[in-house]
């Protein structure tokens, strides 16, 4: 049985806007292999986008994955100009990433510190493939065809994780790098930081 949170829905003409609960880790429902999308026009599918767009916004985050508010369809989202939880990341476009596959294109890994919504108030050190080449379809099917490294990349392993049921401390190698945020990075000062 699936419990569905709405937090916030106000319906103004044809506007819809609908803020989710973020789910945190011990809900089975993040531990699952997502749902491929094969119809763009579906409601359910079109009604997840909009509540993905929702929700990341109000949280302010770098990314979200559909499965992360209750949905099981292999959707993520995201993208910044400037976070205040990664005051040092460079922008990513913002990005409704469909179906994903990625491919390794070097396999040195590159360690940097991930926080995830639905591990709140902890940051841990993950090691993470330095260049992919991600390919997808956007929110109307088109095709979405990057190679790219650095953040960028980190952001689309850690989103595209959660479409395949793993949280990010599951892919660390040293637990002894896992912390609170506010101990490990006083500085930011966001008291919703993850
Ligand atoms: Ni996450």
């Amino acid at each position: 049985m699936r419990i569905r949170y709405r937090l916030l829905d106000l319906r103004l003409g044809a506007v819809s806007m609908a803020v989710r609960a973020i789910l945190k880790m011990g809900d089975p429902q993040l531990l699952q292999v997502a749902r491929p999308v094969t119809d763009f026009q579906a409601p359910e599918f079109r009604e997840a986008v909009l509540d993905l767009r929702d929700t990341l916004a109000a949280v302010k985050g770098a990314g979200l994955a559909a499965p992360q508010i209750g949905i099981d369809l292999a959707v993520v989202l995201f993208g910044f100009d400037r976070l205040v939880r990664y005051p040092d990341a460079p922008s990513v476009p913002m990005t409704l990433l469909v179906n994903p596959v990625i491919e390794v294109l070097s396999e040195s890994l590159e360690e940097g510190w991930e926080g995830c919504l639905s591990v709140p108030g902890l940051r841990g050190v993950v090691p993470r493939y330095a260049r992919i080449r991600y390919r997808g379809r956007d929110e109307w099917g088109g095709q979405i065809d990057r190679t790219v490294d650095g953040f960028h990349a980190r952001v689309v392993q850690h989103e595209c994780d959660h479409l395949i049921g793993r949280l990010y401390p599951t892919r660390m190698q040293d637990l002894s790098r896992l912390g609170y945020t506010s101990v490990l990075f006083p500085e930011l000062t966001d008291p919703s930081a993850d």
